[in-house]
């Protein structure tokens, strides 16, 4: 076996050399600006973090550095609906990759208002539907959860982003009440909308959502032992962030990084190697598809420093 692929014991050097590669590399793409708040963040910051599974984190840059969580939060508010009502969910939104943008309309009209998987924005609505209606307060139950995970009781929304994504947030307002005109939206798409764009404020570190994520890599446990999602769910997750984690780039994903997925753009992806640890890296410049540029560069060297990888 190639000395490549023994296990990683210390993740310092790799995650410094990682640093080190992306910081001379050209092109960061450029921070999302539909959302204008978003649109302040600087290009040039980059943080990662890795989680073992024992809740022991190592960092490189600025991985303590709270950023604009936004899809990466989709990842949390599917696993809290699955472990309150088993598959249910699955009746009103696919698990197929859309090969559309996150936002698009097209689909839905076509597929009878179910969107095609949790991730894209439509599925990710419908997901908070149901959040909403189980705990009567979807962000609040998100927010907990995630303190929980990370160890941060000061996690917290960014009320500002959310009034700022709220003021711009035509299309999300569209997807949701088109989905409600199938009566695939069970409450007031207005509250729903209100719960989606404060899930998408939340504010956390790479520490944070690497640590927080670590149901993922241990088979459905939560940090303090107990139990979220059965195995089978939570490699039911982990084959959903494989396949539509990254929107239309996850064919692309898969093939550089090689692990499960799912990126907000705030400029955060969270990665996850089964049974051994969990990632989280941030640098606010995107590509055309919304994933972080350096991100993605970053896993990618990741997983080949380290052989680490689901395939
Ligand atoms: O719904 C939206 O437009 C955002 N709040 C979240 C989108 C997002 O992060 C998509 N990810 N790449």
């Amino acid at each position: 076996m190639s000395p490549s692929f023994q296990p990683v014991t210390d993740f310092r050097p790799v995650l410094d050399r990682i640093a080190a590669e992306v910081a001379a590399t050209p092109g960061r793409g450029r921070p999302a600006d539909y959302i204008p708040l978003l649109a302040e963040a600087d290009p040039g910051r980059f943080g990662m973090a890795v989680a073992e599974l024992d809740g022991t984190v190592y960092g490189v840059g600025d991985w303590q550095q709270p950023f604009s969580a936004q899809s990466i939060t989709k990842v949390f508010t599917l696993a809290l609906v699955l472990s309150m009502d088993g598959g249910a969910l699955w009746e009103g939104v696919g698990r197929e990759p859309s090969g559309n943008p996150f936002n698009s309309l097209v689909q839905l009209e076509y597929e009878n208002g179910i969107p095609r998987n949790p991730f894209i924005n439509a599925g990710a609505l419908v997901v908070t539907d149901r959040l909403q209606a189980l705990t009567g307060d979807a962000s609040g139950t998100l927010r907990d959860f995630l303190r929980a995970e990370s160890g941060n009781p000061d996690l917290d929304f960014d009320e500002r982003v959310a009034a700022s994504e709220s003021a711009h947030g035509d299309r999300n307002a569209a997807l949701a009440h088109f989905m409600a005109s199938y009566g695939n939206i069970t409450g007031p798409v207005p509250d729903l909308l209100d719960q989606y764009f404060r899930q998408c404020s939340v504010e956390a570190s790479c520490a944070d959502l690497a640590l927080a994520a670590g149901f993922l890599a241990r088979h459905g446990i939560r940090a303090d032992g107990s139990t979220l999602l059965t195995r089978s769910q939570a490699k039911q997750i982990n084959a959903v962030m494989l396949t539509c984690g990254t929107y239309d780039a996850a064919g692309d994903f898969a093939y550089r990084v090689g692990l499960p997925g799912k990126s907000g753009v705030g400029g955060g992806i969270i990665a996850v190697v089964p049974g051994r640890c969990t990632l989280c890296v941030w640098s606010p410049g995107l590509d055309r598809r919304g994933n972080s540029v350096a991100g993605v560069a970053a896993l990618d060297l990741f997983t080949t420093l380290t052989g680490l990888s689901v395939f």
